[in-house]
């Protein structure tokens, strides 16, 4: 700290204001009379995307290991493999000399339509943020940055540098920023990308409530805000919002307007210094990376290849998978040919290899006939020639291996989908081979759902691939001949139709307003509470062996919410092959306050097992997997009260359920105000305690015998007219206190502070 210091206080101001703007598109600004050198950074995130360019055009990108893109790796639900995939991508950034990965992206999929739903992890907030801070300490191992994104509520891409995201603070608190907390507070991310929407109509980039009071002041961020490209409107409101470094540069007139703003006082240079002080912090802490040594490139395409199968999701299988030595396979679909392995826009890798469906099926199908042919094309045109011909191969075939893909435009940055369908043809072609050939199994490769009821029972298998990264391929034939027993599980549901989606009616907004009517019930969350069908549940995915649960057990019935407690379950692999299971933990809230979902995901442990092994699977839950966050206190708030703890194989396969009880130590402040009604008053302990002896007094005056009337108890007695409890009590003192020398408002007054003094 003392040399950075000394640093800065060597600086220019014009150096210190240049500092927080970009040198160009992909480097900081150096200092060269003091040594100071650059910051690079790439895109991200499943991948090195290092730009090239020639007298200041692009030219390429240097090719990289593309690995599965986020929907895939948040399937695996494995922590520990995203943390190795982090540490290779971080040997690639050194071997191409990058100090800064743009990633991991941990928006929430709030609608299954967003554009850039591939890149992001989950519709849960604990899953997408144990995922992000895996990803980051793994690249940050070994002395690589990375740029958690996109801060905050960036869940569309339609008019996404304009749209201002319309959140309530409880929504905020549960759904959108949790992941990012936890990636920052388990990972310590170097930076963290600013988001190019509003947020409640103030830009994240100079959004100072986001960027300074929470991400800074509340969760202890030490690194540097750096802007999405292009996010910045106002150089001087974003540094005074906490943005530290402007992407990309150069742009002189904007380092001017700091150095200007800090001289006539507009601008503090305290504030400056800040944005300076994080950001040489990071360019001093790079520099101690070496860079240049080379990678393995094979070892990351094997990996690549792990990650991928361990990904891939088995939707549907009637037993026909995996394949058992079929002789003649009939393969279909031009994604055999040419694979879908990742999304477009900047997350785009150029990779380094790309392995062929087709191939890599032969090399595991030894001496097996195949026979291929393309089913379909990547426009809207039907093509009956084209179904006929794949109804040809299907039928002289002993199983159809059918690979579809979404177009390659449909997923993309900068524009959301417009549906969740396959095109006419793909359906068309699925329906046709699956009624000649029932052996049909549909290999599906895209980056969020797609619906499926047109033509899933005609399929005997469904393998869910993803954008699988440049070694799926490959992934994809371990699992269909059953090397690999598949043991992804969805980390989003798929819903029966669009219509069914909870922000539908909220998406994309209007007039640059995009309400997010549907508050904390995204996802699972949903169509748990509107107890809706769906096409597959969160949490859901095959295996080809069976697992059974077994003696559940919570370390405590009754615990408190600073003790927490330990929750553990047996779990057997009853098949004949080995596999892995993801087990995951969800609570239940009986009784709250405020509304909360059916269930919330708390924790998750993914368990290997061989044929007939029993391993224990043990998750801690800490007073934070009880709590919500409550608008009237402005923190996570725990209750006292009954809890589900429920185990379970997926969002809807729960084995296991115990109700424990919390004790919450917490003590809060009242929140009665004068609007409170009498049932508020009753409801608060310390307001019953101040009301009850003004109401005795009121009766008494009145000459009321309240124990003739309904006994004793004041509650019961109020209770007997709804229409007094739901009563304002300065309303009810009003229709009750005429004489008294003081109005009811002044009463009401005098009864808060007692109230308060009692806090
Ligand atoms: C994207 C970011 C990306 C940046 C740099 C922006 O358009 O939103 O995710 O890191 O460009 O390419």
């Amino acid at each position: 700290m003392e040399n950075l210091t000394e640093l800065i206080n060597k600086m220019t101001l014009e150096e210190k204001a240049a500092m927080c703007i970009g040198a160009n598109s992909w480097t900081t600004t150096p200092v060269d009379r003091l040594g100071i050198p650059v910051l690079s950074f790439s895109d991200g995130p499943h991948g090195v995307r290092k730009v090239v360019e020639n007298n200041g055009k692009v030219t390429g990108t240097i090719p990289a290991t593309c690995f599965p893109t986020a929907s895939c790796t948040a399937s695996s639900w494995d922590v520990d493999l995203i943390h190795t995939m982090g540490q290779a991508l971080a040997e690639e950034c050194i071997a191409l000399n990058v100090d800064v990965l743009l990633g991991p992206g941990t928006n929430m999929k709030r609608s299954p339509l967003c554009g850039r739903n591939f890149e992001y992890f989950s519709e849960d907030p604990y899953l997408a943020g144990q995922m992000a801070a895996s990803f980051i300490n793994g690249v940050q191992s070994k002395g690589v940055g990375t740029s958690l994104k996109h801060f905050a509520a960036n869940n569309q891409e339609t008019r996404r540098m304009t749209v201002s995201a319309e959140i309530d603070e409880r929504t905020l608190r549960e759904i959108y920023l949790p992941a990012f907390e936890t990636a920052v507070k388990k990972a310590h991310p170097w930076t963290v990308m600013c988001a190019y929407n509003k947020l409640n109509r103030v830009y994240a980039s100079e959004n100072h409530r986001l960027l300074v009071d929470i991400l800074k002041n509340e969760w202890g961020f030490e690194g540097f805000v750096i802007s999405d490209w292009g996010a910045v409107h106002h150089r001087v409101t974003a540094l005074k919002g906490g943005l530290d470094l402007e992407m990309p540069g150069p742009r002189e007139r904007r380092v001017m307007a700091v150095v200007e703003a800090v001289r006539s006082g507009e601008l503090s240079e305290a504030v400056l210094d800040d944005a300076v002080r994080r950001i040489l912090r990071i360019v001093l802490k790079a520099a101690e990376t070496l860079k240049g040594d080379p990678y393995d490139q094979a070892a990351h395409h094997a990996l690549a290849r792990r990650i991928a199968s361990e990904g891939m999701v088995l939707l549907k299988n009637n037993g026909i998978l995996p394949l058992r030595n079929p002789r003649n396979i009939a393969v279909i679909g031009s994604s055999a040919k040419d694979p879908y392995i990742e999304g477009g826009g900047s997350s785009h890798v150029n990779p380094i290899k790309v392995d062929g469906p087709l191939e890599e099926l032969q090399k595991l199908a030894g001496d097996a006939r195949l026979s291929y042919t393309e089913g379909y094309t990547d426009d809207d045109r039907i093509d009956q020639g084209m179904i006929d011909e794949a109804v040809k191969h299907s039928s002289n075939a002993d199983v159809t291996l059918l690979y579809i893909a979404l177009p390659k435009t449909k997923e993309s940055e900068e524009y959301d989908r417009a549906d969740l369908d396959l095109r006419p043809q793909q359906v068309a072609l699925i329906k046709a081979v699956t009624a000649a050939q029932p052996d049909t199994v549909v290999i599906l490769n895209n980056g969020t759902p797609v619906v499926m009821s047109e033509w899933i029972d005609g399929a005997a298998a469904v393998l869910e691939a993803w954008m699988m990264g440049q070694a799926g391929a490959g992934a994809i034939a371990d699992i269909l001949f059953g090397k690999i027993n598949p043991s992804g599980k969805l980390a989003e549901t798929f819903p029966l139709r669009l219509v069914d989606a909870p922000s539908q009616l909220n998406f994309p907004g209007e007039n640059d307003k995009l309400r997010y009517g549907e508050g904390i019930f995204i996802g699972y969350r949903y169509y748990d509470a509107k107890e809706m069908p769906v096409l597959f549940p969160f949490g859901f995915g095959l295996s080809y062996t069976t697992f059974e649960y077994s003696n559940p057990k919570v370390s405590a019935s009754t615990f408190s919410d600073v003790e927490g407690v330990t929750v553990s379950i047996d779990v057997t692999n009853m098949g004949k092959v080995s596999g892995k299971e993801v087990v995951q933990v969800y609570v239940h809230d009986q009784k709250s306050e405020l509304s909360r979902p059916p269930k919330e995901l708390k924790g998750f442990v993914k368990l290997e097992l061989k044929p007939g092994e029993t391993k224990t699977a043990s998750v801690r839950l800490e007073s934070r997997a009880f709590a919500y966050y409550h608008p009237g206190y402005q923190r996570w708030i725990t209750e006292d009260g009954q809890f589900d703890i429920l185990i379970g194989a997926s969002s809807r396969d729960i084995r296991f359920s115990q109700t424990v009880s919390l004790q919450s130590t917490q003590v809060l402040p009242s929140l009665l105000n004068r609007d409170s009604t009498l049932r508020d008053w009753l409801d608060d302990p310390r307001g019953k305690s101040v009301f009850e002896p003004v109401y005795l007094q009121i009766m008494a005056e009145k000459g009321t015998d309240l124990d003739a009337e309904h006994g004793s108890d004041i509650r019961v007695t109020l209770e007997a007219s709804e229409y007094f409890m739901e009563l304002p009590l300065r309303d009810y003192l009003y229709f009750q206190v005429s004489t008294q020398s003081e109005s009811p408002e002044q009463l009401v007054e005098g009864m808060l502070t007692q109230v308060n003094q009692r806090n």
